[in-house]
C-alpha cells in the first residue's frame, strides 16, 4: 500500500496473498493516465505469486487494505474483476477486507462470487 501508484484516485491499496506453500506475496494498485490500463493491488499480487510459483499456485488467503486521500484506513472490498482473478487460483480462498462500517471481514471467495464462471475442465 505504501508503494501504490495512485495519483488519480489518491486511493492506495495493498494486497497480500498467502499461498498453499506458506509464502506471502504482495501487490499494490498501479494507475495510469488511461484508466483501463491501471491495475488493482490484488491482480498485481497474483501476478507476483504466479511469477514465483507458476501454474501450481494455490491461494489460501488474501488480505486487502487501503488508505484514502487523507491517509485514513478506508473500506475496500475486492472489485468484481479481482474476485474472478482470486477464484482462478484459490477456489476456496479466505478473503479479508475492511467493510463499509470499518470492520474487518473474512469471507470465502465463493461467498463473494457465487455461481462464478469457470471452465469445467479446470
Ligand atoms: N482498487 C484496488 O486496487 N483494489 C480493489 O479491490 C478496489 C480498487 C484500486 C483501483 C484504483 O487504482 C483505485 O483503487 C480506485 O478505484
Amino acid at each position: 500500500m505504501a508503494n501504490a501508484y495512485a495519483p488519480y484516485s489518491n486511493f492506495r491499496v495493498g494486497a497480500a496473498i498467502r499461498s498453499a506453500s506458506g509464502r506471502i506475496y504482495s501487490g499494490c494498485n498501479v494507475e495510469n493516465a488511461v484508466s483501463p490500463v491501471g491495475s488493482c493491488a490484488e491482480q498485481n499480487a497474483i501476478a507476483a505469486a504466479v511469477r514465483s510459483e507458476g501454474a501450481s499456485l494455490s491461494i489460501t488467503a488474501i488480505t486487502i487494505v487501503a488508505r484514502d486521500a487523507s491517509g485514513a484506513i478506508a473500506p475496500v472490498s475486492p472489485c468484481g474483476t479481482c474476485r474472478q482473478a482470486i477464484l482462478e487460483f484459490g477456489s476456496s480462498a479466505d478473503v479479508t477486507f475492511t467493510d463499509s462500517a470499518g470492520q474487518l471481514q473474512s469471507r470465502n471467495i465463493k461467498t463473494l462470487l457465487p455461481d462464478a464462471f469457470t471452465f469445467a475442465s479446470r
